[in-house]
């Protein structure tokens, strides 16, 4: 779906359908003045009195078909609406349109100023996170049926902003551009984490990172087997060692022209392409959902696809994606409960149980990162622990950084977005809870605190100095329901948003 701009007078525009979104007592004539006087027949519709307000709801006004305007979508909001009902409620219009198959839908500048000045939003910051709503929602995941479902409706060709501006704000173009931009970046990954693990692969992650960087000029280094055993990351070896197909490290960098000297910020996604847990195996219940456990890395790729088409790249630092990607499975060959691992950085891991493995392929990614950069920050991505699951819930991720700056920095680009990310504790007292009697420590802690005890996991591997996040995904990377924005159970693409914030933050 494209979006466009329709300016000049209301006597131009067009669309199928235009949507308004209203607060009960709100009167579609008062807030949004012109459209009424384009669609005069809107206000004497018999469905006009129908329309209260309240959230979810929708109402259909019809005019002539034959007049440029001739449907009206009042699409209400409740009372005390927060930003994250009026992305629901834009979501939920559009595939209410499409099941109507609509095909060029149109937006009220009107509308959106009144509900900017209502959330206390630039009118460019409010149209960016509609337009994002708009292009989430309609997301479907249908390429592995045998054949298309002819009962599916097409998308939307286009979204259109109807104002009576004479020129269009530079300003409000650029803001649907991110938008654009950034929902690519969120399809992309909702795609890969809801393929199923049989064809992404490693590999296959590997080749999304080379169509990216041939199409957004990024370079690009995968490694394989032989180049990850130079290396000598031997936890990601133990891990990937039980599978029949080899590992992949892969690392994506974008460097503006002059930036070849800059510290870069360093994005590292857990690539899991399936948990079966290896020796120490999952219960069978709910495992397919561990075709998701690469969420991490599809975030990385996801910012990658999305930093290709921002309208304003040169606002981006220098990023360098790392991805360690393997499929963790039991076998012959398998890495046992009570091996004892020499990680990259040279410290020593018992493993207690296979099942903690992303810990174990970040740790040699992250002292990879460290050795290698001199980076402005670290953020790694993960769907980490079932237990921030339950800490957090489905929706919540855990932030977890000593750095107040960067915590910062995530929790207001999650803010921004809508998503539900929260800190949670790095407290050197739980340090000793990862003793070994072989090893320098282990990799797995008591149940208790799982979440943290993966942190501090992790945070055994980062040097004093260096600024470092952890963002554990476990719950929102992989929905087992629909929500609004994401409809299709699954991959969400969560974290994506997140990095384009942080990016630019970090500029
Ligand atoms: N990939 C899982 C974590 C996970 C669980 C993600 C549920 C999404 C939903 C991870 O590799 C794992 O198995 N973690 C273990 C760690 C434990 C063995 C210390 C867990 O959470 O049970
Ligand atoms: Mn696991
Ligand atoms: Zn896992």
């Amino acid at each position: 779906m494209d979006f466009t701009f329709l300016t000049a007078s209301g006597a131009a525009w067009e669309a199928d359908c235009t949507l308004l979104f209203l607060r009960p007592g709100q009167e579609p004539a008062v807030v949004a003045p012109a459209l009424a006087e384009a669609a005069p027949w809107s206000e004497i519709s018999p469905g006009r009195k129908d329309f209260q307000g309240k959230k979810d709801e929708r109402v259909m006004l019809y005019g002539h078909p034959d007049i440029p305007l001739p449907r009206l979508l009042l699409c209400g909001l409740g009372e005390k609406p927060e930003m994250n009902d009026l992305r629901a409620a834009v979501a939920k219009a559009l595939r209410h349109c499409r099941d109507l198959r609509l095909a060029a839908l149109g937006l009220s500048e009107e509308n959106l100023r009144e509900l900017a000045g209502f959330f206390d939003l630039s009118l460019p910051a409010l149209l960016k996170e509609v337009v994002f709503a708009a292009l989430a929602g309609l997301y479907r995941c249908e390429e592995y049926r045998g054949k298309p479902d002819p009962a599916l409706a097409p998308d939307p060709r286009r979204l259109t902003l109807l104002t009576t501006a004479k020129r269009l704000d530079d300003d409000l173009l650029r803001a649907a551009r991110q938008a654009e931009a950034e929902a690519a970046g969120v399809l992309l990954a909702r795609g890969l984490v809801n393929g199923p693990a049989n064809v992404i692969t490693p590999e296959r992650l590997a080749e999304e990172a080379d169509a990216l960087a041939l199409r957004h000029g990024y370079k690009l280094t995968v490694r394989g087997l032989e180049a990850i055993e130079a290396l000598g990351m031997g936890a990601f070896l133990f891990v990937g060692q039980g599978a029949r197909r080899e590992p992949r490290f892969i690392e994506l960098e974008y460097c503006p022209a002059g930036a070849e000297h800059d510290e870069p910020l360093i994005l590292v996604g857990k690539g899991i392409t399936f948990d079966t847990g290896g020796i120490s195996l999952k219960p069978p219940l709910k495992m397919h959902e561990m075709k998701g456990d690469m969420g991490g890395a599809a975030a990385v790729l996801g910012f990658f696809a999305a930093l290709g088409r921002m309208p304003d790249k040169e606002a981006f630092p220098r990023v360098i994606g790392l991805i360690p990607s393997c499929e963790n499975m039991p076998g012959g060959n398998a890495g046992r409960p009570g091996d004892v691992v020499t990680t990259m950085s040279g410290k020593t891991v018992e493993i207690l149980n296979t099942d903690a493995e992303g810990r174990l392929i970040l740790c040699d990614a992250l002292a990879y990162a460290q050795k290698h950069y001199k980076a402005k920050a670290i953020v790694d991505v993960a769907t980490l622990t079932g237990a921030c699951v339950v800490a957090l819930g489905d929706l919540g991720a855990g932030v977890f950084t000593r750095d107040r700056q960067l915590r910062a920095l995530v929790l207001d680009a999650a803010d921004a977005t809508g998503e539900l990310y929260w800190p949670l504790p790095l407290w050197k007292e739980y340090d000793d809870l990862l003793k070994s009697d072989t090893a320098d420590f282990a990799n797995v802690g008591p149940r208790e605190g799982g979440a943290l005890n993966a942190a501090l996991f992790l945070n055994r591997f980062i040097e004093e100095q260096t600024r470092w996040v952890h963002l554990d995904i476990a719950g929102p990377g992989y929905v087992s329901k629909a929500t609004p924005l994401s409809p299709v159970p699954g991959g969400t693409g969560t974290g994506v948003r997140i990095f384009c914030s942080l990016a630019r933050a970090l500029k």
